[in-house]
């Protein structure tokens, strides 16, 4: 038997559903936070954006939400915070505990375990939020729903969330190899037809990283969501793109990350970080999105299109989204390579 006193938590795991007890179990395991304690651009850019902001936070109040191992409760406490709340709903947070004492913070920072929307805090207002909610295409595993209920519960009027701003942006890319081994392996497999897989295939965006050079046309900001101001409907979004193609080459999907943005003293430059091909590797990577049709793209034709993104109805973590597009190629062949179309994805 452990020695160490496992606090009890606020929420009983037994009534959250199978989807949510097995959401909650994914952070149990130290591997999880192991990457993303070793993602250094995301983790780097936490701390940064509190060292920059160290005024702001002495004294203060600051509520960690989904605090994980600890590290941001630390990053706040370390840099002149009054006390610092760390919540979450995952068993991880008892070594969250051990390392909070281990380092010397236990006096700066209480942590409660259970889900956010169920714990009672010892303040009842905060000075700020932190939190790291982001998921793949930003809002796959709905936990900004969290960081808003926490806003609206306890952050005091003109209190700040650490990081505000963020938006989603989206590209062309030719990615004819990968498709066709992802796509085309279906219709032969050992010689049997397996075809009726394409569709399901077709349907789950993949994430992962890519190269900047495969994306070939401008990019586009799909949304952009400022997390003081934000409701939770507006996480369902319908939002419209444009691009341009940047030389003659073939689009067989599109390329879609985000870009996050932390409060900055007046006059300072904000910390920032881009999950962007073009920027430095997070675990994040990026999400791709193939389209049924590749387009016979050249050097100035437009990529017009629409982006539908909703939590599933049943599966409130995993996203529906829809793209429709429509290719307007230019020039003597312009009827044939003009395409519209419309794909639909899960995320899950
Ligand atoms: C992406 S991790 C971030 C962990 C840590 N803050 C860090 O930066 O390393 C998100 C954490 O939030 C927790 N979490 C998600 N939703 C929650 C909720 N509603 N209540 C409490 N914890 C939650 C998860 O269990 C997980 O440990």
């Amino acid at each position: 038997m452990s020695e160490k006193t496992i606090e009890m938590s606020a929420t009983d795991k037994a009534n959250l559903t199978h989807s949510e007890q097995h959401y909650f179990d994914s952070y149990d395991h130290y591997g999880i936070h192991e990457e993303m304690l070793q993602d250094s651009v995301r983790t780097l850019s936490y701390r940064n954006a509190i060292v920059q902001n160290r005024d702001l936070f002495k004294d203060k109040i600051v509520l960690d939400v989904g605090c994980g191992t600890g590290i941001l409760s630390m990053f706040a406490a370390k840099n002149g915070a009054k006390h610092v709340i760390g919540v979450d709903m995952s068993s991880i947070i008892e070594m969250a505990r051990e390392i909070v004492e281990l380092n010397g913070f236990s006096d700066k920072i209480t942590l409660l375990r259970g889900k956010l929307e169920d714990v009672t805090l010892p303040y009842p207002k905060v000075d700020i939020i932190i939190s790291e909610w982001m998921g793949y295409f930003l809002l796959y595993e709905s936990m900004l729903d969290t960081v808003l209920f926490a806003r609206d519960r306890y952050l005091v009027e003109g209190g700040l969330i650490f990081p505000d701003k963020c938006s989603i942006h989206i590209a062309g890319l030719e990615d004819a190899q990968y498709k066709d081994d992802k796509i085309n392996y279906w219709y032969d497999v050992y010689g049997f037809d397996y075809s009726p897989f394409v569709p399901l295939v077709m349907k789950e965006p993949i994430v992962d990283t890519v190269e900047s050079h495969v994306v070939n046309t401008t990019r586009a900001k799909l949304i952009e969501f400022d997390l003081n101001t934000v409701n939770l409907s507006d996480l369902s979004f319908n939002a419209k793109f444009k691009v341009e193609t940047k030389r003659q080459d073939w689009i067989n999907g599109l390329i879609a990350w985000f870009d996050i943005e932390f409060p900055a003293p007046k006059g300072k430059k904000p910390v920032t970080f881009s999950t962007g091909a073009h920027s430095a590797y997070t675990h994040w990577k990026q999400t791709v999105f193939y389209l049924t049709d590749n387009l016979e793209a050249e050097r100035g034709d437009v990529l017009e299109g629409e982006v539908s993104c909703a939590p599933n109805k049943f599966h409130n973590r995993d996203l529906d989204i829809s793209i429709k597009y429509d290719f307007k190629a230019k020039g003597v062949d312009s009827e044939s390579r003009s395409v519209q179309g419309e794909t639909k994805y899960v995320m899950h």
